[in-house]
């Protein structure tokens, strides 16, 4: 049956738009739909001040249509210069800041690998009510990939929440349902949830002697029960959840059939589209328009947006790859039906 449905124009709050000849393929994938992008600053030279942001804002800026507004927060880092940081967040050419573990996923090199280090950070971002964006995910030896996000939530995030209890947090891609429960049952937290975590488990990615590197993704898909949790935490009306693709374009050279290939999945071009079949299926399609603009601005303290787009129930397929120059990236749900399509 076709359907059409309008709903306030959304906004993507945690996309990669990466630099360069990548950086013009992809950005208008985003702003073709959302109004405010928050641009994650994980680039090759990470974004870790004020003059580095101003420039990357300019870059989206002239990539992408008129009214796209690209929102850019600082990459944390123990090094960082504090009257600059301070700066920044006051004047708001960042937007918050994000915290990546070391290690934990592309780029994260020069993240932090002792939060201790970076208080002095966060007691500015509590003090000017600037958010704090998470990478939730402890890497350790001995700690299992599946649990990263848990034994992060329990000595880590504990522990920055104990601290500065009125920061102001968002819990990025939560991938379980132990994220998903910590998200609900605290105060001054919020969570953003991925189309790739609602649709994928650790089979699609995960096979017998490899893995398939187009579902592999930082923090990795898990079970059917965590898929389960972030659907029902989505789509049912819960405000402390809201839209976040973590679209994450590599070239196809760096996707290798095992660990050591780049993690990251490439939703832009169909992402709003996937979460309305997520909803439909869900029977919740009235709900997306309060997950995709209306939770994000809320918890942000941003105005909600005062445009509209068109979505209409009509089957189309995706394409395999997105191409510009030389670059080549597979386009997740590739080749796949989608029964959604955004009506220009
Ligand atoms: O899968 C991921 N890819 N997760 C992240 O957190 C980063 C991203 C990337 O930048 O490639
Ligand atoms: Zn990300």
């Amino acid at each position: 049956m076709n359907k059409n449905i309008e709903i306030i124009q959304p906004d993507d709050w945690h996309v990669h738009f990466r630099e360069g000849d990548m950086l013009e393929m992809v950005t208008n994938f985003s702003s073709r739909i959302n109004k405010r992008c928050v641009a994650m600053p994980n680039t090759e030279i990470p974004i870790t001040d004020t003059n580095k942001a101003s420039s990357y804002k300019e870059l989206l800026e002239r990539a992408s249509n008129n009214n796209f507004i690209p929102l850019i927060p600082c990459y944390l880092n123990e090094n960082l210069d504090l009257e600059d940081f301070r700066t920044g967040i006051q004047n708001k050419v960042f937007f918050g800041s994000k915290l990546y573990p070391s290690n934990a996923t592309t780029n994260s090199s020069h993240g932090v690998s002792d939060i201790s280090k970076i208080f002095k950070f966060l007691e500015i971002l509590e003090e000017e009510k600037s958010p704090l964006l998470i990478h939730g995910e402890k890497v350790a030896d001995n700690i299992d990939i599946f649990d990263r996000e848990k034994y992060f939530i329990d000595d880590e995030l504990s522990f920055i929440r104990k601290k500065f209890p009125l920061l102001k947090i968002t819990l990025e891609h939560v991938s379980t349902s132990y994220g998903v429960n910590y998200v609900k049952e605290n105060e001054n937290i919020a969570g953003t949830i991925t189309p790739h975590h609602m649709l994928l488990t650790k089979k699609d990615v995960f096979l017998d002697d490899a893995i398939n590197p187009h579902h592999f993704c930082m923090p990795v898909v898990k079970n059917e029960t965590d898929l389960i949790a972030l659907r029902n935490a989505a789509c049912y009306n819960n405000s402390k959840f809201f839209l976040g693709t973590d679209s994450a374009p590599h070239p196809i050279q760096e996707k290798k059939p095992d660990l050591s290939s780049k993690p990251g999945i490439f939703s832009s071009p169909c992402s709003i589209e996937l979460y309305a079949e997520i909803f439909d299926e869900e029977n919740a399609i009235d709900n997306l328009e309060i997950f995709c603009s209306i939770n994000g601005p809320k918890h942000y303290n941003y105005p909600i947006n005062d445009t509209k787009i068109k979505l209409e129930k009509k089957e189309w397929f995706m394409s395999e790859f997105s191409s510009y120059k030389d670059i080549q990236v597979k386009n997740f749900y590739a080749n796949k039906k989608i029964n959604w399509k955004v009506a220009y």
